[in-house]
Order: structure tokens, then sequence, then C-alpha cells
């Protein structure tokens, strides 16, 4: 099958892709580099064996992606272009309305003129908002604190019309819990630009000594040792759902939300002693206040990704934190900067 993978040089991308590649799609990356390096993509084809399509443009940039759409001519897209920091979302809310938003009604629209009717979207379980109930099931209120929030539900309910508009459209909007971890080779992985925001990233610069010590958001929630507890998700499982979910558009039409999480939460204290496991030393941690907007737990309901999807996570929080500390380890600071390095 041949599909259009926006935002495919990214953290999540770059792990699909290689899914998607063994499993023999044709691919064209459409990446503007914002937030990610080209490195990433030569790694994958360094790892796969196998050349794919790339074009480096912006999806704000309906010409650029109406020229990349009709040259391709896919069959499914992957939307996995975005912003996703939700600090910088609050201070520089129309960027990302533009990006995220503004650049998916473009996407769509350049599909229309290329007659491809399949996309898989990256959205987020933070357009639960707070919890009236756990697990998050998908039809929990739909309920974003934040800017970044906003656009995901806003992208939802474009994608939800489009589907309703156009015949024989297929959507499926994965809502990813917390994904982290990466691919066994430790070649690539996640690499935030500025102090990651997030909590696995920063335990792995802490463990690999680019940052002095991790700061525990708050002890004094209602969980099991008073920290936050989360439902993570290892990449390799996640970049998995969504080859299921291309396989479940091909057999289905219409627009469903499907989550994307193993169900199980860990706290902060949990997922630091896997951490120091996994790189053999202690982590410097120190407790601090409560963040602002954080809530105590967050966690899927996982029967609809079985039902429809016929997928599950298989990957544990030792094999998420092992996986993780082989792709520090070996690149301490990143992709390299270089760009002499960037064909390597
Ligand atoms: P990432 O930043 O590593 O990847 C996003 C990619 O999109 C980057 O390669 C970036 O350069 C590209 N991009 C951004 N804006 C673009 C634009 N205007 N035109 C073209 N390319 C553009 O992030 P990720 O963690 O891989 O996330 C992928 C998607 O999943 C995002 O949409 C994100 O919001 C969503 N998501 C991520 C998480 C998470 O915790 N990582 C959780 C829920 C949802
Ligand atoms: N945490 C710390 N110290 C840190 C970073 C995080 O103690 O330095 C704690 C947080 O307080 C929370 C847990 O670790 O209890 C997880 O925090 P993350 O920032 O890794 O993840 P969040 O669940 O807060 O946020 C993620 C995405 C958001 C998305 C949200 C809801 O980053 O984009 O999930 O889906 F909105």
């Amino acid at each position: 099958m041949k599909v259009f993978v926006t935002g495919g040089a990214g953290y999540i991308g770059t792990h699909t892709l290689l899914q998607l590649l063994a499993a023999g799609h044709e691919l064209c990356v459409f990446d503007n580099f914002s937030n990610a390096s080209p490195v990433a993509l030569t790694r994958v084809r360094q790892l796969s064996n196998r050349d794919f399509a790339q074009v480096e443009g912006d999806i704000r940039d309906a010409g650029a992606l109406h020229r990349a759409l009709a040259d391709f001519a896919p069959d499914a897209v992957i939307h996995f272009a975005g912003l996703k920091a939700v600090g910088e979302s609050n201070e520089k809310p129309l960027l990302y309305y533009e990006n995220n938003v503004t650049g998916s009604v473009n996407l769509l629209a350049a599909m229309d003129a290329a007659g491809c009717r399949r996309i898989v979207f990256s959205s987020s379980a933070t357009v639960y908002g707070e919890a009236q109930y756990l697990p998050f099931d998908e039809d929990h209120p739909i309920a974003p604190t934040n800017p970044y929030g906003r656009t995901k539900a806003m992208v939802e309910g474009v994608i939800a019309d489009w589907t309703k508009a156009t015949p024989n459209a297929s959507a499926v909007l994965l809502r990813y819990f917390n994904p982290v971890g990466a691919h066994e080779s430790g070649r690539i992985g996640e690499d935030p630009r500025d102090i990651p925001n997030n909590l696995m990233p920063f335990v792995a610069q802490v463990a690999v000594g680019r940052r002095e010590k991790l700061s525990i958001f708050g002890d004094d929630y209602d969980t099991r040792d008073g920290t936050g507890e989360r439902d993570y998700i290892h990449v390799v499982d996640l970049a998995a759902a969504h080859l299921a979910a291309l396989a479940y558009s091909a057999r289905a039409t219409g627009c469903e939300a499907i989550n994307v999480g193993t169900g199980q939460s860990i706290t902060v204290k949990e997922l630091v002693a896997a951490y120091e496991a996994a790189c053999g030393h202690a982590i410097s941690a120190y407790i601090a206040p409560r963040r602002s907007g954080d809530v105590a737990s967050s966690y899927a309901a996982t029967a609809k990704a079985e039902q429809l999807l016929k997928w599950r996570a298989e990957l544990n929080v030792n094999d998420m934190c092992a996986s993780s500390w082989l792709w520090q380890s070996d690149n301490p600071n990143g992709y390299p900067i270089d760009v002499s390095a960037r064909r390597r």
C-alpha cells in the first residue's frame, strides 16, 4: 500500500516508518523538520535497508501538500505532523491552531483532490481533560484544558465531519496515552530540543548525566505512593497500533476514536525505580511542588482497541526503560546536529 506520512521524521513517526517498511509498504514522508532531524530518516533507511520518498514541506503550505499528494497518489495517510508542547501552546495559541488545525484542514483538502479517503490521525488522551471516571473510555466527555488539547479535539471533529461528507471515507483517531521508550537498536528515539517537559526523557537525561536531578512533581496525590500515575505505552507497541489502524481502515468506513494505552498505571516513583534497574545506577530526584494542570491519574480502557484493531500492548515498563536507556546512552546528545552527518 502507498502511505503518505506527515511528521514521519519525528519520534513516533520514525518508529512507525520502520514497521511500515518491514510490512512492505511504499512511503512518502512529508515533514518540515521543525522538531526533527533528517538524520533520523537516514537511520530509518539504514535499519530497514529500504528507501522511501521524502519531501521537506510544511502542512500549512496548502500548495506544497497538494503537489506532494498529487505526485505520490497515496492509498492512505498517517498524520503525525503537529506541535505538542502544552506549555508553549498556552503562550502561542495561534501558532498551535494554525499548525495543528489549519494544517490538518489543508491535508484533508489535498487528500480530497488526490482522491485519498483513508486517514489515521495522532490524537491524544489529553482531549479527555479532567477524569470524570477511570479508566478513560472513548465515550468519556471531551473537555481539553489547554490550547494543545483543544487543537486535537478540533481536528478530531474536523475529520469526523469530513468522513461524514466523503463517500467511503475511513478515519481512525488514535488517542495516545503516554508514549515512551525507543527502538531496540538504540539508533532512533525521542530527542527533545529543549528541557524535556515529560517524565521519561527527563529521567533519561538525568541518568546519562545531562541534568543534575529530577523534580518529582508532588508526592501527596491519592495514588499508591502519592506520585502521579500514567499509562505509559512503548513507542514500538504504539507504532504497531498504526499498522493495525491502517488494516482496520481498509475494512471499515466512518470515523472511530480509539485509545492506545496498556490499561495499566505506573507512578513516577515506580518509573524511576524501573529506570534505575535499567541503567544500573541511582537517579537523583527530589520532591517538588505539584505541577499546575497535572492530574493524579490517567489510564486507558483498552477494550475498543482490542476489539476493532485486534491490537494490544505487549511490552512492559522494563522494556520501556531498557530501550530508552540504550538510545540515551548511545546518543547522549540526541541526533548529531552536524549537517555533514545528514545523509549518514
Ligand atoms: P514529534 O515532534 O517528534 O513529531 C512531529 C513531527 O511533525 C516532527 O517531525 C515535526 O518536524 C513535524 N511537524 C510539525 N509541524 C509540522 C508542519 N507544520 N509541517 C510539517 N511537519 C511538521 O512528536 P511525536 O511525539 O512524534 O508526536 C507525533 C504526533 O503525536 C503529534 O501530532 C503529537 O501531538 C501526537 N501525540 C504525541 C504524544 C507524545 O507524548 N509524544 C502524545 C499524544 C499525541
Ligand atoms: N513528572 C514529574 N517530573 C517531571 C515531569 C513529569 O514528576 O519532570 C510527572 C508528572 O507530574 C506526571 C507524570 O510525571 O505525574 C507524567 O508527566 P508527563 O509530563 O510525562 O506526562 P503528562 O501525562 O503530564 O502529559 C502527557 C503529554 C501531554 C498530554 C498528556 C495527557 O505530554 O501532551 O499526556 O495525555 F496532554
